[in-house]
């Protein structure tokens, strides 16, 4: 844990862009800051607070966690920064996440139960200090809780208690998505808005094929993770794992993907990423930087959730705000040629609409 003073920073915060959350009427800043793996888990303390603000600093006004992090222990960290940090309430965006629990066995701490999103979502707003979250998800299906009591009990939160403004989906299936938007009309319920996918160059099958029509037809939001695919996008793993990376730091996770680099598909992915390398030089950048361009370039992606242990990783991470715009139509044409992975789409037989959402 450090004590030293907050790391001044020195990067543009008003080169920041804006998306709305989907459908909804929220503004959420295109690149946010969540605590998966860091705050709470290998990142304890004064580096925190220096990470969001850091983050603040450079125009990131949304930030996200869950109940699981590290047990936990992620939402106290980052709600004690943000006490600490003492922006206005209603400057920032905060998300939290229930299914998973806490590390606890006992029956009712997990899942969607009624009972569980309610209790742990009031958990997780003691942990975080704070009166509400913006939007809550469920942080995956529950396929034992019928889908009614799921809608009814987010909906709880947010009509009767006031402990969310929103709710999302986290790894739902299009069909489940879909199933429980219908549900929320048919009972005059709340209906979850966004959905938390992992999204980025090496991940796209679920998110550019399942969920296109939830984009056409409900305007679904997105705030995507692991969009470095857990910093394999940066090239920090071309030669191997260096110390002190995600990789190492929690090597029972990460066993399965370490192995996975050693085999021939690994070594082809690893080629991915030099392939990228050269092109990022060729426009000013680094591969990070033309990952995260790539991925916030999608207009289906509210925002992309950055992952970092240090204030200069997310000093970094945001000059991919400056690539965006130089990722013309012939450049994503040559990432195409790299990546070799573009999904094929849903048949159209023709019928394309060039604009706006098949119905309200
Ligand atoms: N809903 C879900 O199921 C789900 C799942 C996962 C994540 N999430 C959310 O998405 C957020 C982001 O996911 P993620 O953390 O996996 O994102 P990521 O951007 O793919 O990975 C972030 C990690 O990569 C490394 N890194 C980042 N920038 C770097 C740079 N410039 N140079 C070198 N290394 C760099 C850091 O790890 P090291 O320094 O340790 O190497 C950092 O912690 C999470 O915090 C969480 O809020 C949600």
């Amino acid at each position: 844990m450090s004590d030293g003073p907050i790391v001044p920073t020195a990067y543009e915060p008003k080169n920041m862009k804006f998306r709305y959350l989907g459908n909804t009427g929220l503004q959420v800043s295109l690149f946010s800051l969540g605590g998966w793996l860091t705050y709470g888990g290998t990142q304890k303390g004064n580096v925190v607070k220096e990470c969001l603000k850091a983050a603040w600093d450079h125009g990131i006004q949304t930030f996200d966690t869950a109940e699981t992090y590290a047990n936990g222990a992620s939402e106290v960290e980052m709600g004690r920064a943000l006490k600490e940090l003492g922006w206005p309430r209603d400057e920032y965006v905060l998300t939290t996440k229930i299914f998973f629990g806490t590390g606890r066995k006992e029956p009712n701490t997990r899942g969607l139960s009624r009972k569980h999103i309610v209790e742990g979502l009031k958990a997780s707003l003691a942990r975080l200090q704070t009166p509400y979250v913006d939007v809550v998800f469920a942080h995956r299906p529950d396929p034992a809780t019928p889908m009614k009591e799921v809608v009814e009990g987010f909906t709880q939160c947010i009509r009767n208690l006031n402990l969310a403004y929103y709710w999302g989906t986290s790894e739902w299936s299009a069909a489940q998505i879909t199933e429980a938007i219908g549900i929320a009309e048919k009972y005059n319920l709340i209906a979850p808005v966004v959905e938390q996918p992992q999204y980025n160059a090496l991940h796209r099958e679920r998110f550019e094929v399942e969920y296109e029509p939830l984009f056409r037809q409900h305007g679904y939001g997105t705030t995507i993770w692991s969009p470095l695919a857990s910093g394999f996008l940066t090239g920090k793993y071309n030669e191997g794992v260096p110390e002190g990376s995600r990789f190492a730091t929690n090597k029972a996770f990460f066993e399965d993907t370490v192995k996975m680099l050693q085999s021939e598909e690994g070594k082809a992915k690893v080629e991915k990423v030099k392939k990228l390398t050269k092109i990022a030089e060729r426009l000013g950048a680094t591969v990070t930087h033309l990952s995260l361009a790539w991925a916030a370039k999608n207009p289906n992606v509210s925002t992309v959730i950055l992952g970092a242990t240090k204030v200069e990783q997310i000093v970094d991470n945001l000059k991919a705000l400056d690539v965006i715009d130089k990722l013309t139509p012939e450049i994503m044409d040559e990432i195409e040629g790299v990546l070799e992975n573009k999904p094929k789409g849903v048949a159209t037989w023709g019928r394309v609409r060039e604009k706006g959402p098949v119905r309200g």
